[in-house]
């Protein structure tokens, strides 16, 4: 089969459009035939090797951990899947990914895909999706009524949080640049403050939840704007402990386990025309680079997402 994959650590010139064996599965695994993958910020911070030290990954590596396709193949003890069944999945990042034609998953990191939308948009939703989903309404708590400031809403994760926390009934307030402004409102946001000519410390206050998916100054700002008991919840870095406990606040930093039951939900929202993935770009395999090129930016609109086979 052909993938991209890496065989050392570096630019975009150490990805490799190859041929790669064909997966295998193991008696509680699936083998799904990819349609379409997505692009997510951590596929090139591994290709650059920061993550080694947390995922000392045997090379040559399959990056990729978004997937939509067709089961093409069921382990012995697989009952909930059948072959020509449509799925997607976050699979485990500790294993080969998803730039490619087929990969092997464990059956319970998988879900039926949403029946509503195209392969294209459903591979925009699992990595993104649960990572919203695990911040909000896991780590976060978030109850309908509730204020929550969503950073980067335009962004993947972004513009899911801020679909997913209005459809929950919360107050949503969200940052992005002013070019960005009507798409964001248009997603739910009650507010729209734009990063670029206001400063959000200043103009936001009360809020029940931060959700940071910029670190940095932006999130040390962003304990300003807590209303005591708080919480700020990161998925770029853990928000200093004592930053927390000074101000009489809470913090939580999430990182994405896969998970098929929040997929299902996921999918449950999008049939019910309650969450609409937004894609930004699309790419075929082979021009993955250009993808990445495109993501390293940090200015995309939504995900971008890589067509990979015929539905
Ligand atoms: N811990 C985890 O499990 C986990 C999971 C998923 C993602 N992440 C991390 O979370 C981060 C966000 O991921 P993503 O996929 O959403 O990224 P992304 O799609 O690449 O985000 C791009 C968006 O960020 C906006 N943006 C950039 N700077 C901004 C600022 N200062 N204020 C407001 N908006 C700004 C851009 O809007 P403009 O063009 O308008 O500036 C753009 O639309 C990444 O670092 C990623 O690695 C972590």
């Amino acid at each position: 089969m052909k993938a991209v994959r890496i065989h050392s650590y570096g630019d975009r010139s150490v990805l490799a459009y190859e041929d790669a064996p064909l997966p295998t599965i193991a008696a509680d695994e699936v083998l799904v035939r990819v349609v379409a993958a997505s692009v997510n910020p951590v596929d090139w911070k591994i290709r650059e090797g920061h993550l080694q030290s947390m995922i000392p990954y045997p090379l040559p590596l399959t990056l990729g951990w978004d997937v939509s396709g067709v089961v093409a193949a069921v382990g012995t003890e697989v009952t909930a899947f059948a072959v020509g069944d449509a799925v997607y999945s976050r699979p485990d990042i500790q294993r080969n990914g998803t730039y490619a034609e087929y990969v092997a998953i464990r059956a319970s990191e998988v879900a039926h895909k949403p029946k509503t939308i195209s392969h294209i948009e459903a591979a925009a939703l699992p990595l993104a999706g649960i990572t919203a989903w695990q911040s909000l309404f896991h780590a976060a708590q978030l109850a309908a009524g509730q204020r929550v400031l969503v950073h980067a809403a335009s962004g993947g994760v972004g513009s899911l949080a801020v679909q997913l926390a209005k459809s929950h009934g919360a107050y949503v307030v969200a940052t992005t640049s002013g070019k960005n402004r009507a798409l964001v409102q248009s997603l739910g946001a009650d507010e729209v403050v734009d990063y670029q000519t206001q400063n959000f410390a200043t103009l936001v206050s009360d809020m029940d939840v931060v959700f940071d998916t910029l670190g940095g100054a932006v999130q040390e700002a962003s304990w300003e704007v807590l209303k005591p008991s708080g919480i700020l919840v990161s998925i770029v870095s853990p928000p200093p402990e004592e930053q927390a406990t000074l101000r009489g606040l809470r913090s939580a930093f999430v990182f994405i386990e896969p998970n098929a039951p929040v997929l299902e939900q996921l999918a449950w929202q999008v049939d019910a025309g309650k969450l609409r993935p937004l894609i930004g770009a699309e790419f075929a395999l082979q021009d993955l680079a250009q993808a990445h090129a495109l993501s390293e930016t940090g200015r995309v609109v939504g995900k971008i997402v890589l067509y990979v086979g015929q539905p």
